[in-house]
């Protein structure tokens, strides 16, 4: 069985994690979760930047060790990953022990190789990117890559021979056109190495910056964070600690960067692995910017859009899909809210959504909620086709890492369903009593939309587990194959109606949809904060921690039940919440009887507006489960003190 090791660029812990950031992580988790389900062993790994000056900085700047700094830090990046639903296999920190090992062995062992020497150091550096520069390399005396001053620096240092090892590399780039993806940033980096390579400075004085990592032959020294970094890709699959697993998954199949980080991974890394004797990645794929207008979001911008609050909006799935079809690989996009909102409403309410509720629909009025089976004719057949072509090709471009064009092929065939629906009209079938071709018809409307949820599995795994549940499928990631063509897997399976996947997203009136979005570019979504211009109902009815935490669930012990005279269905309960005692109306009397309820202890919504039910003043609602006519009052498990929190 082949194997596939992907990997995230790690995050560097100072910022908040940005829709940027979240789009490297989700990207690599539709990859991973892709390869898993087509049956490849795969490991994922993503983790925290943890070590330089700019976290000995805002430590400093808060008053606080740097180890506690980064471990408050750190955090952010894993709730949000939780909150993604990314399936990652290990989540590393620079901080580690075994990592600061694995570094440090590897130091020792190019040292000793010859591969590292002291030297005079004259030049530049630049803060914010933790980098050395030459005279030549600034552009009108400032950093090169972010444009920001550079200090002036004359120091001892440890120099790392990359030098010896470009004609190498360039020969290495030029025989594995793979290498280096997509081609045009193959062909950036090949156009670096055309001027000559210098030896990389590989120490900082500690007296300049203690947080980092110590050089295992000279203990006045820190490693430079980027050697230190990079590293992490190794010890990640148990490089110095674990060869097997190392055999195992080295070398990457794919280490998944912004283009902000190339020469780092594609000159840097491989040179330090060849050096090393390790052998180098697979592949190095470089996607574009997120950007807001024409500018990169960027925390020192200040134009930042918070993946949180987009969740909290829209919902998981929504965002992670909009983020893979927005976006072609390897070229920049552009986020606006007005362009969410189209595509969701396009995409997802409208073709997506709104099939899967038809179908699903139709088949429990006109096939008695199970699914047929099919005698296909000419239509059907040709449905069949083109969803199957569809997918073989998704397949192909999402494995090529053309992931918008996957996901359009998918979306594609959703509208080839319901363009067949409309010619087929299921409705006249129905008014005709012509079951065999509702059954050929519904039959095979679900049968290509399931296919379809399959192959989208990897990018919107909770809504297409929804979706296949509700059509009788047990999904699970990776339970299904990511291309299973077309296979008649349904028949006989029971379907389950009322299925709301994407609400469609109301725009408010008095705020065009242009002009919220752009609002919301520039002001709002920078401070995640700040409510979002755009009025817009939570499509999943999701609700955020903040808004659940208003509502107060608590334990009540019911004291005293009687029926109410003239309403069957009332009862009238004094409870006790605490030290306090309530009167509630309950809608309970059909299912239980009032003796029955005295000393149980039940879930009320405690902080809900006091109501006059049949003249009675409720106040707090009791929780049940219903389903169709049957309906259990909510238990405790054990005994807890009345009044006790819900949460
Ligand atoms: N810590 C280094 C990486 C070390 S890897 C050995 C670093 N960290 S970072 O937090 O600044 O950025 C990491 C990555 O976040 C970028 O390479 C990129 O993948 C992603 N993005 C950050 N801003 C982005 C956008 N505006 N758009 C898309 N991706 C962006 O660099």
């Amino acid at each position: 069985m082949s194997k596939y090791y992907i990997s995230t660029p790690i995050y560097y812990v100072n910022d908040k994690p940005h829709i940027g950031h979240a789009y490297t992580t989700i990207l690599a988790d539709v990859l991973a979760r892709f390869h898993r389900a087509a049956g490849e062993k795969t490991f994922f790994l993503t983790g925290t930047d943890e070590h330089g000056l700019k976290v000995q900085q805002a430590a400093e700047k808060r008053g606080v060790p740097p180890q506690t700094h980064v471990d408050e830090t750190m955090p952010r990046f894993r709730q949000l990953w939780d909150r993604l639903g990314i399936t990652y296999d290990r989540f590393i920190r620079t901080t580690e022990d075994a990592h600061k090992k694995v570094v440090q062995g590897l130091l020792q062992d190019l040292h000793d190789r010859g591969e590292i020497y002291r030297a005079e150091y004259d030049g530049w550096y630049c803060v914010g990117c933790e980098r050395y520069y030459m005279e030549k390399d600034l552009i009108e005396g400032t950093c090169p890559e972010c444009g920001r001053p550079v200090e002036k620096i004359s120091e001892s240092n440890y120099f790392f021979k990359m030098s010896k090892y470009q004609d190498w590399l360039i020969r290495h780039i030029q025989d594995n056109p793979g290498f280096i993806q997509p081609d045009f940033r193959r062909n950036e980096t090949l156009g670096f190495l055309r001027k000559p390579l210098q030896d990389l400075c590989i120490s900082r004085p500690k007296k300049r910056l203690a947080w980092g990592i110590e050089i295992p032959f000279d203990k006045d020294y820190v490693t430079y964070v980027w050697f230190d970094a990079l590293v992490n890709y190794i010890t990640g699959v148990g490089y110095g600690t674990d060869e097997h697993a190392f055999g195992k998954w080295w070398p990457a199949d794919c280490h998944l960067i912004g283009k902000d980080i190339l020469t780092t991974h594609t000159v840097y890394w491989p040179i330090m692995l060849k050096a090393a004797g390790i052998p180098v990645p697979n592949m190095i794929f470089a996607h574009g910017w997120w950007l807001l207008g024409d500018r990169k979001m960027s925390k020192s911008e200040g134009n930042v859009v918070d993946p949180m609050a987009m969740i909290d909006r829209y919902g998981n799935d929504a965002t992670r899909y909009f983020l893979m079809a927005e976006m072609s690989l390897g070229q920049d996009a552009s986020f606006t809210e007005e362009a969410f909102i189209r595509r969701y409403n396009s995409d997802l309410a409208n073709d997506l959504g709104n099939l899967a509720s038809r179908v699903l629909n139709m088949l429990t009025r006109h096939c008695g909620s199970t699914i047929p089976a099919v005698t296909p004719g000419e239509p059907e057949r040709e449905l069949e086709k083109l969803v199957s072509d569809n997918l073989v090709s998704s397949f192909q471009l999402v494995n090529g890492m053309k992931m918008d064009q996957g996901v359009e092929r998918i979306i594609t065939s959703v509208r080839a369903i319901n363009r067949f629906l409309e010619q087929r009209k299921p409705w006249d079938l129905a008014k005709n009593k012509d079951q065999a071709g509702l059954d050929a018809v519904l039959g095979t409307a679900a049968e290509a939309l399931c296919a379809c949820a399959i192959a989208l599995h990897p990018v919107m795994p909770s809504k297409m587990e929804e979706l296949l549940l509700a059509f009788g499928l047990k999904a699970s990631a990776g339970r299904f194959p990511s291309v299973s063509g077309f296979s008649r897997i349904l028949p006989g399976t029971t379907v389950c109606d009322g299925l709301k996947l994407f609400p469609r997203i109301e725009v408010k009136k008095d705020a065009s949809a242009k002009d919220a979005a752009m609002e919301n570019n520039e002001k709002a979504l920078s401070k995640s904060e700040k409510p979002p211009v755009v009025a817009v109902p939570a499509p999943d009815g999701l609700v955020s921690m903040d808004e659940f935490k208003k509502i107060q669930l608590r334990t009540a012990r019911v004291l005293t039940a009687e029926k109410i005279e003239g309403a069957d269905k009332l009862l009238r309960l004094e409870v006790l919440v605490g030290e306090e005692k309530r009167q509630l109306v309950a809608g309970i009397a059909l299912h239980y009887k009032p003796e029955d309820l005295v000393g149980r202890d039940v879930v009320i919504v405690a902080n809900l507006k006091p109501a006059k039910i049949r003249n009675i003043e409720s106040r707090g609602m009791v929780l049940c489960a219903s389903s169709g006519d049957a309906l259990k009052l909510l238990a405790i498990d054990g005994t807890i003190s009345s009044g006790a929190e819900v949460r």
